[in-house]
């Protein structure tokens, strides 16, 4: 009788794990922030695509910064608690980021556990408890660079090089995207949109705070640390291809490199390739 009670006790508990890794191996959390100036929306459409693919766990942060005057860390720690959130309850979490929402997600992740990104990198210090972070996915991700972070004297001012359209209001602080009249946001963002949903996205746009924007990164989640997909639009007229090409070829970095056919915000004219991006990127660990 003992020995069936011991039995059937291991049994349980086997059973207990094998749920346990089952509910992980689902579908990751996904976690969506967009860039300056814009709201949570635009990530509407792939939101709606992966409940499609049955991803259950789908959060569009707002960033503080955007219509606020707050420093960039009210945008991290607002990423941190929904990722937190999961990594907690024991789910696996992917981060997408579109331009600005790059730079937050990469500071978010600073010392969260995650996947490592190859076969042949350290497992060693990994628990396998919370959650982990799969991957962070940049949609024409507006980043620190590697220099920047390791040597932030050198960091210039925003001003110097931010696209021309960023309109500075140096008296209130406030940052909009009006500030080119020859690329208004409706060709600045939305150029793969038909003209009358570009208008209405570009009348949702807001103001960002400059000191979020002109802060300085303080770590590189895509030197080796975390699985990191780098995505270019090829008609993107913010960060061009050859600016996106310019972060993944700094030495050292180690991004997985995708091409969309897009303009700058991909989830509004391409939510179908974003959204298969995500789910391809699902899978992409060693678990
Ligand atoms: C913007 O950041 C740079 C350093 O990265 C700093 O030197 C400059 O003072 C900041 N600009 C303002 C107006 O705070």
């Amino acid at each position: 009788m003992q020995l069936t009670f011991l039995i059937s006790c291991s049994l349980c508990a086997f059973l207990n794990v094998g749920l346990a890794a089952d509910a992980r191996s689902n579908k990751p959390a996904v976690v969506m922030v967009p860039g300056a100036f814009h709201s949570p929306q635009v990530f509407g459409k792939v939101t709606h695509q992966l409940a499609q693919a049955d991803y259950e766990f789908l959060n569009a942060v707002a960033l503080p910064s955007v219509g606020h005057l707050v420093e960039r860390q009210a945008d991290i720690d607002a990423v941190k608690s929904v990722l937190y959130e999961h990594l907690n309850a024991g789910r696996d979490v992917i981060l997408v980021g579109n331009s600005y929402g790059c730079t937050v997600i990469g500071d978010a992740v600073n010392g969260a556990p995650r996947y490592p990104p190859s076969s042949d990198a350290p497992t060693a210090t990994e628990i396998g408890i919370g959650g982990r972070i799969i991957s962070l996915i940049y949609l024409a991700g507006y980043i620190p660079t590697i220099q920047e972070v390791e040597h932030p004297e050198s960091k210039p001012d925003i001003h110097s090089v931010s696209p021309a359209f960023f309109n500075y209001h140096d008296d209130t602080g406030k940052v909009t995207a009006d500030g080119d009249p020859t690329l208004r946001p409706q060709k600045a963002f939305y150029n793969l949109l038909p003209a009358k949903e570009a208008d209405y996205w570009t009348g949702k746009l807001d103001f960002s705070s400059f000191d979020a924007l002109n802060a300085t990164g303080t770590y590189i989640p895509y030197t080796g640390d975390f699985k990191v997909v780098y995505v270019v639009g090829s008609q993107d007229k913010s960060v061009t291809p050859k600016w996106a090409q310019a972060f993944i070829d700094q030495p050292g970095a180690k991004f997985a490199v995708e091409h969309l056919d897009a303009d700058h915000v991909a989830m509004l004219s391409k939510p179908k390739e974003v959204s298969d991006l995500i789910l391809k990127y699902s899978k992409n660990h060693n678990a």
